[in-house]
């Protein structure tokens, strides 16, 4: 079944990329350059950069194929919380903590941020218990730990599991905006169409309980200048949040709270 699906698919793609030759009367030279982009992605890919997502994202189907597969989750307020691409930055296995700790080690500048809320069943709105939150965001110098050889393992990244209230709360930054990685083959075909590589400040998550569909989604600071033009297209507008001031605690000068609504399978 998977088998002849790939076959339809790949039949599919092999059509349209035939179309797309012929439409543009594509030279040699000019199919040499695009196997080249190829090649050139794969050898600066390794475990820490993904050369061939950021390709991807930057010309917007890593967006499109999420909208595709989870229509479910809408902009509406009681609808489940809407999802947004997993980027190339996730890493799996990031350590379980206990609520209420920060994700930020040894960085000493940045807002410090408390985010709280609770993980609840979109349609009954009752919290869900034993709900994991796998968090991460950059450091504010625009690089995920994986990528920054001055930070420690799995830096502003963590696992929190949710009791019977389905209640989460820990220590974060308020993000800040910063360009993909633009070094490669996605920076130069951003430079041709004449496209930044900004992001808009945000912050992943992979929300799962038991019977629930997991999601996968970002939230974005709605201040950011770049809150109308992600350079991977990402942001939705119930995925757009607040940073409050947070008053007379010492751990944070920002508190963000949001909840999380998931589906049952
Ligand atoms: C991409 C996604 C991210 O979340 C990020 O931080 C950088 C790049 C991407 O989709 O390519
Ligand atoms: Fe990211």
């Amino acid at each position: 079944k998977a088998s002849s699906r790939m076959r339809k698919v790949m039949a599919s793609l092999i059509r349209h990329v035939h179309d797309f030759a012929r439409e543009n009367e594509v030279t040699v030279e000019e199919w040499m350059a695009g196997v080249e982009m190829i090649n050139e992605a794969g050898r600066m890919s390794t475990d820490k950069r993904n050369e061939g997502q950021l390709l991807s994202d930057i010309i917007g189907l890593e967006s499109l194929v999420d909208e595709i597969t989870y229509k479910l989750a809408t902009d509406a307020t009681d609808a489940p919380t809407s999802t947004a691409i997993l980027g190339p930055f996730w890493r799996a296995n990031a350590p379980a903590r206990k609520m209420g700790e920060s994700i930020v080690h040894n960085i000493p500048d940045g807002d410090h941020t408390f985010m709280h809320g609770t993980v609840m069943d979109y349609l009954t709105g009752e919290p869900i218990e034993a709900a994991e939150l796998d968090v991460w965001h950059t450091a504010p110098n625009g690089l995920y730990e994986q990528q920054d050889e001055n930070q420690v393992d799995f830096n502003l990244r963590g696992r929190f599991t949710t009791g019977k209230d389905g209640r989460y709360n820990f220590y974060c930054l308020r993000p800040t905006s910063y360009p993909i990685p633009y070094d490669g083959p996605a920076g130069k075909l951003l430079q041709l169409l004449d496209r930044h590589p900004m992001r808009p400040a945000h912050i992943h998550f992979i929300v799962s309980a038991p019977k629930y569909k997991p999601i996968i989604t970002q939230i974005f600071d709605r201040r950011d200048k770049h809150i109308t033009d992600d350079a991977v297209f990402a942001v939705k507008e119930s995925l757009m949040v607040d940073f409050l001031r947070r008053e007379s605690d010492p751990k944070a000068d920002f508190e963000l709270p949001y909840d999380f609504r998931l589906a049952t399978f």
